[in-house]
């Protein structure tokens, strides 16, 4: 609902705090305050953000002359460009009659409840002309996120061109000030990069078009005071809530602020906007804590699992998928074996990978077939049917892999409609993966008929199928949409996305229950534009154990290990080569959403019984990983040899601790690693799972406060206990903590 409809719901005039003077504007979350100034007819100006104020802090907020009484100077909450905006600004447009200036006046505020959150809306006008900016606040009441975004309309005769239009703006104090993301590249998605803020300007930003989290991602967070720690210290977290294009800027020149702004990435995409027309921007998410990035990390975590993620308070099942079993080489017989297999380790789904369809073009290999989504009756002569019946008969559920926003130009689809990929007039296209590959010009509508149709096909044909694995793998190469008017080139990426999300959401109306992951070459698609429609998404293509420590690692700090996917597959591991034991394999798997990614029929009955023992405890502790509270410990990154982090319930009753080790030398002296977010004055039980020791610990079934635990860590052997024949150098524990009463 846009802001002029939701006028009519009108409830109050300004937030107020009893002790906040008319033009103090207070956003609040459980633990965050939110402040601004907004005086009619003055300057939307922002005060605070940060743990939450009490009523004697507040008093402080009234402004003198662009000064609180105690707080120093202040900023404007969204910075346009035009008139003393010799800096970076948020906004900026070219007026219908060629002025490039704005000049925003505060109108009015108002505020009401939306669910379990509060909407706050500030209404700004062009002094001079029919210009209208609503800056707009969403704070959770049972999550500490404030999301901030802007709905942008004009009355002036003749379109405005909007060549700026960040969704937030926030400027945050200088001084020991570092910033976490995240960067990386196809099948090394997710490394942490951890740097001091300095003077001059850090831009982080992708231009993909599709895959907008291969690289950089659209989330960052800031440390305030100093060198980044998991659990201490105060941190602001900011994420985009956008799927497309981004830019993130962090300006830092000769005032107090370092000056951070987030939205669409403008580059190529200067938005015409025609009278009336209303132009939202994606929210930018804000949670602040205090209690280090694991702390915005939960955070994050719990507004996604209550609002963001698909069925995020739903426990995840575990599954196989096909690909790196299979890779293209489907058929009924293997599809078969490799359910009969899943269901008889205690998996409770199947996915069937690429390579099972097409009819004119077999989908032989990844040069062909996209966009023809019939079964290749070769391959599956009993068709889809038979593999639902194969499910049944393994007493598992079924899951299919689309691609349904791209198309190869060796297709039937592409035979019909040329006319629906993107391609510059004028020029032959630029191919993508197989040679083929061109990417359906989401801005048409009859395009997003056709992708919906993909899912409304195979959804009301085999209404049986539980799970969609949704792959998108090219970005948008060339510029060019055959449906937007020649003046309307520039708005190709927003209107892709804005059609990619129509098309979700007529999904999502229709086919609430299904579980869909979104996968783009691995991990192009983590993040929180998409994640409303989806359930999960591939982490990275990249299922080396090793390497995973890192990426998942990484992805925590913003993502919940309910959504995101990970798999043991085979060793030596299909991208890196290395070797890496089974046990290091499942232990590193069972740290997200557990499934695998191997062809069981090349596993030993000893290893199936291993993956056996470790699903089945999977299932004790699938609500603590998934639904519980990350602390992370030990990074890899700091390279001290060992990695480690846990999960523990909100009730702090139950906990798993993860421990891995990095690196192998002899005499090595790796640290001890000191628990978190227990109860300190609970007694917890401890429990190896997945023990492949000939002995148990020494602290098997021992019970420890969680002041002890917190205070001095468990003494973890560097090897384990194992024949001769069986010793390698990698070595990793799963503990499960599990609270006694004091009698026991
Ligand atoms: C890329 C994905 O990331 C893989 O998991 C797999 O689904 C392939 N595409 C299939 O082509």
């Amino acid at each position: 609902m846009n802001v002029r409809k939701r006028m009519n719901l009108f409830l109050g005039v300004l937030v107020l705090a009893g002790s906040l003077c008319a033009q103090t504007v207070l956003v609040s979350t459980p633990k965050t305050s939110l402040v601004l100034s907004a005086p009619q007819g003055g300057k939307l100006k922002y005060m605070y953000y940060g743990s939450k104020l009490t009523e004697a802090d507040l008093r402080n907020f009234d402004v003198v002359n662009g000064q609180t009484r105690a707080l120093g100077t202040i900023d404007v909450a969204y910075p346009e460009y035009g008139l003393s905006c010799p800096t970076e600004t948020a906004l900026a447009v070219k007026h219908a009659d060629g002025n490039m200036t704005l000049q925003l006046e505060v109108i009015k505020s108002f505020t009401q409840k939306e669910g379990n959150a509060t909407l706050t809306v500030i209404e700004l006008k062009d002094k001079v002309y029919p210009f209208f900016v609503n800056v707009c606040y969403k704070a959770y009441q049972d999550a500490d996120v404030i999301e901030s975004w802007t709905e942008i309309s004009h009355q002036e005769k003749k379109p405005v061109m909007l060549n700026q239009f960040a969704s937030a703006y926030l400027p945050i104090r200088r001084g020991d000030v570092w910033l976490s993301h995240l960067y990386g590249s196809w099948a090394n998605e997710g490394q942490l990069s951890q740097e001091p803020l300095t003077p001059g300007m850090k831009v982080i930003k992708n231009k993909d078009g599709v895959r907008n989290s291969h690289t950089s991602h659209a989330e960052v967070m800031f440390s305030l005071d100093g060198k980044p720690q998991e659990n201490t210290g105060n941190v602001i977290g900011a994420a985009l809530c956008y799927s497309g294009n981004y830019k993130l800027r962090i300006d830092t020149h000769d005032d107090e602020y370092h000056h951070f702004f987030a939205g669409i990435n403008e580059e190529n995409s200067s938005y015409s906007l025609k009278k009336d027309e209303l132009f939202s921007t994606p929210a930018l998410a804000l949670t602040y804590s205090n209690e280090g990035l694991s702390g915005s990390s939960r955070n994050f975590h719990r507004w996604a699992r209550l609002h963001k993620l698909a069925h995020g308070t739903t426990p995840r099942k575990i599954l196989l998928n096909s690909w790196e079993g299979v890779y293209f080489d489907i058929n009924q017989k293997g599809m078969d074996q490799m359910m009969a297999d899943i269901a008889s380790m205690g998996g409770e789904l199947f996915v069937m990978d690429d390579g099972w369809f097409g009819d004119k073009y077999p989908r032989k290999n990844d040069s062909s077939s996209l966009g023809d989504w019939v079964v290749d009756k070769n391959k599956l002569p009993d068709g889809i049917e038979g593999l639902l019946r194969d499910a049944k008969k393994h007493n598992i559920k079924f899951g299919i892999w689309i691609e349904p926003e791209m198309a190869n130009t060796v297709s039937e689809l592409y035979e019909k409609h040329p006319d629906w990929v993107i391609k510059a007039p004028e020029r032959e296209p630029v191919l993508g993966r197989g040679g083929t590959q061109v990417v359906l010009d989401l801005a048409n509508p009859a395009v997003q008929d056709f992708i919906f149709g993909v899912v409304d096909n195979l959804m009301t044909s085999y209404p049986e199928i539980d799970y969609i694995k949704w792959d998108a793998n090219m970005s948008i190469v060339n510029h060019g949409s055959n449906y937007l008017t020649k003046d309307n080139q520039s708005h190709m990426y927003i209107e892709f996305h804005r059609g990619f999300e129509k098309v979700c959401q007529r999904i999502r109306a229709k086919y609430p229950d299904l579980t869909i992951q979104a996968c783009a070459s691995g991990g192009g698609r983590a993040n929180y534009g998409v994640l409303p429609y989806f359930d999960e998404f591939w982490v990275s293509d990249n299922t080396d154990a090793l390497q995973r420590v890192y990426m998942q690692w990484g992805t925590s700090y913003f993502f919940p290990a309910i959504a995101m996917a990970s798999h043991i597959s085979a060793a030596p591991n299909h991208q890196t080569f290395r070797t890496i034991p089974l046990k290091y394999r499942i232990d590193v798997a069972m740290s997200g959403r557990l499934g695998m990614e191997i062809q069981p029929q090349n596993m030993t009955d000893e290893e199936k019984a291993l993956c056996k023992t470790a699903i089945s405890e999977y299932k004790t502790i699938r609500p603590i990983v998934q639904l519980g509270d990350i602390y992370r410990l030990k990074s890899p990154y700091d390279k001290q040899g060992v990695a480690s982090l846990m999960y523990v319930t909100p009730e702090k009753d139950k906990a798993v601790f993860y421990w891995w080790k990095m690196e192998h030398f002899v005499n090595q002296h790796l640290p001890v690693v000191k628990m978190s977010g227990l109860c300190p004055d609970k007694l917890y039980k401890v429990h190896e799972l997945n023990r492949i020791d000939n002995v148990p610990l020494s602290f098997e079934g021992k019970v420890f406060s969680g002041s002890y635990l917190m205070a001095n860590g468990l003494e973890i052997p560097y090897n384990h206990r194992v024949d001769y024949h069986k010793q390698n150098d990698y070595s990793s524990r799963v503990l499960y903590l599990e609270e006694v009463n004091r009698k026991e």
